[in-house]
């Protein structure tokens, strides 16, 4: 009698921890077994000469999702998670915005409508909260009941800032229910200032996105964000860190103990400010806040995804294609300001890493297997993923360590007319991907059905031992009797 449904062997099984060579039994969509020599099977993969590691979780993209002035993203789920998948990720994890005025139950009823049917993937949302009125903030205990276990705000775009006041009412929600208030941090009235000297000056042009957008508005923002999470003590995730001071702050905050979590993206790794002043309009495929950087922000940023200062390296998958529809909705011309913020990447995310962090030898397979997965698994709570033993979903993404790939948007299995990678050589690539024991991509061939993934209600934030911030004058209100979480 066979004990397995699949068995993956003569693979080099790589986790956050370790290397080693063994086969995996998988039963019921989890892992059942690791060891050598595994019998049996109803299905046998032949992994001989390819790393076998936890499928790819991504935490930062945007699928199915209208902009603050309601251009809807290229990708829905069905193209957002077939391209992920290609990607070599098993998991991902978009937002659910709400616009001003919507009712949370409303917002997540219409994601609901958009991922179920669809979803080659097993998905979750983070929540983006744009308007914290009392009503929304009454409806977040039942948001946490259904395992949607993090928020998102934003510090920047007119129609998303909740303004200081609005971050401290959400993080203490949060953090009574055990959530993580994720942020988008820039200074929004620096960039609005910079915007209106541009723009009085005639400056209109892609490449000035850049200059509108300074490093220092990001490094206030995400000065001001950990210090509103000190002052309640609740943890907060800082998305898409693009500046070395930004990374610094993160850094010497988590030292100091906060409870503190961060990502910075392959674009700000692998792309620079010169990439919005390409000839024409081709600039407008670049524009994405925070903007672009320099060589020696890409250097830095290195450092510290070497130094484990970021959990993950995540997509922020934003795709609007380089038409009407997307980018040039406010024609072909359009002022830097009028260009939909946001580019496409989920599908390369993690071939980029590997090949530039993991085969350049800037970062470990181990290193590389944290940041792809296994560290959001601990951080969004998905308590099953991120890991090969024993108990965990079967979310598996097998590599070709030796294919060399020349990168094409075609390649991508995205609805975009573009990648920003384009023509980029990478060697590595994932051929197989399984999620919860059923194939996805088999050999570099869809044969998922759609609207298979499942939502998966996420646990609170493993906090991993952070002791956090105790403010003198919380400790007074404290001394009093007064409980601000409550
Ligand atoms: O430019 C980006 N990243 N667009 C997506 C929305 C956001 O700011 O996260
Ligand atoms: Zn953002
Ligand atoms: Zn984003």
């Amino acid at each position: 009698m066979n004990t397995f449904d699949t068995v993956i062997h003569g693979g080099r099984v790589v986790t956050a921890a370790d290397t080693f060579e063994a086969d995996i039994g998988i039963r019921d969509g989890r892992i059942v077994a690791v060891a050598e020599g595994l019998e049996g099977g109803d299905r046998r993969i032949d992994a001989r000469g390819r790393l076998v590691m936890p499928g790819g979780i991504e935490a930062h993209c945007h699928i199915a999702q209208e902009s603050s002035s309601g251009i809807m993203t290229a990708d829905d789920y069905y193209s957002g998670s077939v391209s992920a998948a290609f990607g070599g990720n098993s998991t991902f994890v978009p937002f659910a915005a709400q616009h001003r005025g919507q009712a949370i139950a409303d917002v997540l009823s219409t994601y609901d409508g958009r991922a179920a049917p669809n979803s080659v993937l097993d998905y979750s949302y983070h929540l983006i909260i744009s308007d914290p009125s009392p009503s929304v903030l009454d409806e977040l205990p039942g948001v946490f009941e259904r395992g949607i276990t993090s928020f998102k705000v934003f510090m920047t775009y007119d129609l998303m800032n909740i303004g200081d006041g609005g971050m401290l009412d959400i993080l203490t929600v949060a953090k009574r229910h055990g959530a993580l208030t994720m942020v988008h941090a820039e200074n929004n009235d620096m960039v609005k200032w910079m915007n209106r000297k541009l723009l009085d000056a005639g400056l209109d042009a892609p490449k000035y996105h850049a200059v509108s957008r300074p490093e220092l508005a990001e490094e206030e923002a995400i000065n001001r964000a950990v210090s509103l999470a000190k002052l309640v003590d609740a943890p907060l995730f800082i998305v898409h860190v693009s500046t070395r001071g930004g990374a610094e702050i993160v850094q010497r905050e988590k030292l100091a103990g906060a409870k503190l979590f961060a990502e910075t993206c392959p674009q700000y790794l692998a792309l620079t400010r010169d990439d919005l002043d390409r000839p024409g309009m081709e600039g407008a495929k670049y524009i994405c806040s925070p903007p672009l950087r320099d060589s020696e922000t890409q250097a830095a940023l290195w450092r510290h995804v070497q130094a484990g200062t970021f959990e993950s390296v995540s997509s922020d998958h934003a795709p609007y294609r380089a038409d009407e529809t997307g980018k040039f909705l406010n024609g072909a011309n359009a002022p830097y300001p009028k260009i939909a913020n946001g580019m496409p990447g989920i599908a390369m995310r993690l071939p980029y890493l590997f090949s530039e962090g993991v085969l350049k030898g800037r970062i470990t397979l181990q290193q590389f297997v944290g940041l792809s997965s296994s560290n959001a698994a601990r951080t969004f709570g998905l308590t099953k993923k991120g890991a090969i033993a024993p108990g965990f979903d079967a979310d598996i993404a097998i590599w070709n360590p030796d294919e060399t790939r020349t990168v094409t948007a075609a390649d991508q299995h995205d609805n975009m007319d573009y990648t920003p990678f384009e023509g980029l050589v990478v060697t590595g690539w994932p051929e197989t991907v399984i999620n919860h024991g059923e194939l996805i991509v088999d050999k570099g061939t869809l044969v998922a059905s759609r609207g298979r993934g499942r939502f998966i209600a996420r646990a609170p934030t493993d906090l991993g031992g952070r002791p956090g911030y105790k403010a003198k004058e919380m400790q007074v209100l404290e001394a009093l009797g007064m409980d601000i979480h409550s």
